[in-house]
């Protein structure tokens, strides 16, 4: 299918959420008409950061009110666009008859449309790298598109935190299935690793979740990761740019699967360390990580640590594609913090002697 024309229409769904926002801006920078999908066009803590982008002033931008747990959600939003994101995510991945429900709502406004070229559909790393056994990280260290978890295995459950994984592979599949069917529109799938950098509103601090980890640091305590797993960062700016390059690329074609990641990866003692080496002006207490899992776990921290640093981060695909230069994990979380204190008034916990600014 022919990738959408510069300029044209593109609706964004989750488009008050931190990397729906991204994307919203980047499009509005490149020159797109663009629709946000929001939950509530009334929540005003969530959607006036929206309204102050100057696309709104001239009608560029438009915002559109849809929960997509409800049928025919997007039908007035999608109709005349000729892209679509859908970054969205969804109020349940434990329950996975209601993850294809609310894929179907998505999907049948797209159909209804009519006009739309290519969707761009938001995954995770987490339909790539999530396994409910960890040994199979090693017998299956390079991480690459054409990865997923093992689904055979009997723990791949959402009782035992898989939901989300489970959830999200459903999703690809799902798009892929109807635009082969549908014959109109191309779904290009985006799998993006854990996005860091600035968020636009105060409200996208408290999810993410990496934003909001971040925040947890400067306010003075953080918390082990899963599985002692380190972050494998995207910034949020690149992440949102991926998924316009993908839109508009001519090479791609349906069910095309990309990673969005830096390949960099960070255990978490160092993120925490790594925001008084950045911004030593600002007198950062750094904290040191409270470790809150069981002793068996604990037992096996050395082991699962080694398992995460044998494997292999690939994005060949999306550069090689999009063209895309990824930051460094430095610049995403200097600006990240720097956003959470500007625009979210986050008060952080600073060393003796040192004090914010007084804003003027
Ligand atoms: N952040 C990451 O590191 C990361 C990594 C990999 C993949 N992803 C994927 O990227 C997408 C966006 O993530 P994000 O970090 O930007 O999340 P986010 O900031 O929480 O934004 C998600 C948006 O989805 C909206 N939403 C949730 N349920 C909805 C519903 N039933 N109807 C309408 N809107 C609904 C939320 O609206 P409300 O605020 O009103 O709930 C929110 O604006 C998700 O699909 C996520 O799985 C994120």
């Amino acid at each position: 299918m022919a990738p959408i024309p510069k300029g044209s229409t593109v609706a964004v769904t989750g488009g008050a959420g931190f990397i729906g926002g991204w994307v919203v801006k980047l499009l509005l920078d490149k020159g797109y008409r663009v629709r946000a999908c929001v939950r509530d066009v009334n929540d005003a803590v969530k959607t006036d950061f929206l309204r102050d982008m100057p696309g709104y002033a001239s009608g560029r931008l438009k915002l559109y009110s849809a929960d997509l747990d409800k049928p025919g959600c997007f039908d007035e939003a999608f109709a005349g666009c000729q892209g679509i994101c859908h970054v969205s995510h969804i109020s349940d991945y434990d329950d996975q008859d209601y993850v294809r429900g609310v894929c179907e709502h998505v999907i049948k406004s797209i159909n209804k449309a009519g006009t739309v070229n290519r969707v761009i559909v938001t995954s995770s790393i987490a339909a790539i790298i999530s396994e409910a056994d960890l040994n199979e990280l090693q017998r299956r260290p390079v991480f690459y598109e054409d990865r997923y978890p093992d689904e055979e295995n009997p723990k791949r459950t959402t009782a035992k935190g898989q939901g989300y994984s489970m959830g999200k592979v459903a999703l690809e599949r799902m798009f892929t299935d109807a635009a082969e069917g549908s014959g109109e529109w191309d779904c290009i799938r985006i799998c993006p690793a854990d996005n860091v950098g600035p968020i636009l509103a105060a409200h996208q601090k408290d999810k993410g979740p990496w934003q909001n980890n971040i925040e947890m640091m400067l306010k003075g305590k953080y918390y082990q990761n899963g599985a002692y797993r380190p972050w494998m960062t995207v910034d949020v700016r690149d992440d949102a740019e991926c998924h316009i390059r993908l839109l508009e690329n001519v090479d791609v074609k349906n069910g095309d699967r990309y990673i969005a990641w830096s390949t960099d990866t960070i255990n978490v003692e160092d993120v925490c360390a790594s925001i008084n080496r950045l911004l030593p002006e600002l007198g950062h207490d750094t904290p040191k990580i409270t470790d809150t899992f069981p002793e068996h776990i604990q037992a096996r921290e050395e082991k699962m640590r080694a398992i995460w640093a044998g494997c292999d981060l690939r994005n060949d695909r999306i550069r090689a594609v999009t063209g895309i230069e990824f930051r460094s994990l430095d610049s995403s979380i200097r600006d990240c913090v720097e956003s959470l204190l500007s625009v979210a008034g986050v008060q952080p916990q600073l060393r003796d002697g040192f004090t914010l600014p007084k804003s003027s």
